[in-house]
């Protein structure tokens, strides 16, 4: 904690656990360290970025909160839920974070992030600390064996508790937006609000997990597979095989009992390693998409695009 604030309060960046995945951190009023982010992600400019927060107090100095964001922030914060809200005149982000946008993503962050966050007196600006496109770390090892030539410092908690990006909403007009599947499962949210949640994305708003292609291994991905060729990597969900199985190269299961939060939580980290094994595609058995599923499928569905697109 020690060795991180003091990085972090000379426009340092410095890689953070939270309970999503790690995050690459650096003062969002900063803007030579909101730019060494985006220098070692990698990370187009145009990306905007989510500000992190220890407490209301710090949010709502940044952001302008509508009944509805207020009651979803009472809700889950700290906790895997991003919001958008409107910019608050003056809030110290420098314009970086928001890549010009008027709008800005929040999030309060669990355990060490939120801590650290309060002793620095700062809001983080924290994107997924791996390299823009590829796949997110859940250790800190993975961040390590990603980023570590290009920072100054991991801070090391082991796995993550929840394995996925935060889910990220919008409110407008009174209704919330799903901008990003994530660690808050949609039904969660509709529960609170009252309705269902508003999908698709309005024009304008170019958020990276929106590209086709994100969160790519380097092997190619066969979804829903129910056979595996021999060569080929498997990737598993719950207690029945895909035809064939036996020969893959290299397999492991997100889940052996189907329990969507445990395959959350090795998602990413299943996806890295079966990608370490040298097999060129990874064939990966369906994922319900209830709960948790809907960010699991978005996750493998992005993982699986194809990879030509100039963004990424
Ligand atoms: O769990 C998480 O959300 C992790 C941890 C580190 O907090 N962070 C994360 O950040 O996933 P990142 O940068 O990989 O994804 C942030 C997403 C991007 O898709 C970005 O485009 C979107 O948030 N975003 C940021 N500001 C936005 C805004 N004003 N309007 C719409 N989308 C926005
Ligand atoms: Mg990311």
């Amino acid at each position: 904690m020690d060795r991180a604030l003091a990085l972090l309060s000379v426009g340092q960046v410095v890689a953070i656990p939270t309970e999503t995945v790690y995050g690459l951190a650096g003062d969002a009023t900063n803007g030579e360290a909101v730019a060494r982010i985006f220098e070692a992600k990698g990370r187009p400019r145009f990306n905007p970025l989510i500000a992190h927060v220890c407490d209301m107090e710090m949010a709502e100095r940044i952001g302008v909160f509508d009944p509805l964001s207020r009651k979803l922030a009472e809700k889950f914060w700290p906790g895997p839920l991003t919001l958008v809200v409107p910019l608050q005149p003056g809030s110290g982000i420098h314009p970086l974070v928001t890549a010009g946008l008027d709008t800005i993503a929040l999030r309060m962050p669990k355990g060490f992030g939120g801590a650290l966050i309060g002793r620095l007196g700062h809001p983080l600006a924290a994107p997924s600390a791996n390299t823009s496109g590829k796949i997110s770390a859940t250790s800190g090892e993975a961040v390590a064996r990603d980023l570590g030539g290009r920072i100054p410092l991991v801070v090391d908690a082991g796995p993550t508790a929840v394995g996925l990006e935060s889910t990220i909403v919008k409110v407008e007009d009174g209704r919330a937006r799903l901008l990003r599947p994530g660690g808050v499962p949609a039904g969660d949210i509709e529960a609170v609000a009252g309705a269902p949640l508003l999908r698709g994305v309005t024009a304008g708003i170019e958020a990276p997990g929106m590209l086709a292609s994100h969160y790519a291994p380097g092997a190619a991905m066969r979804l829903n597979a129910d056979s595996v060729v021999k060569g080929e990597a498997l990737l598993g969900f719950g207690p029945n095989r895909a035809e064939g199985w036996q020969q893959a190269r290299a397999f492991l299961n997100l889940s052996e009992t189907g329990d969507l939060r445990e395959a959350a939580t090795n998602l990413f980290a299943h996806l890295q390693a079966l990608d370490r094994s040298g097999a060129e595609l990874i064939a990966v058995e369906s994922v319900p998409f209830e709960e948790l599923g809907e960010a699991i499928n978005d996750r493998l569905a992005r993982a699986a695009a194809p990879r030509d697109n100039p963004h990424v």
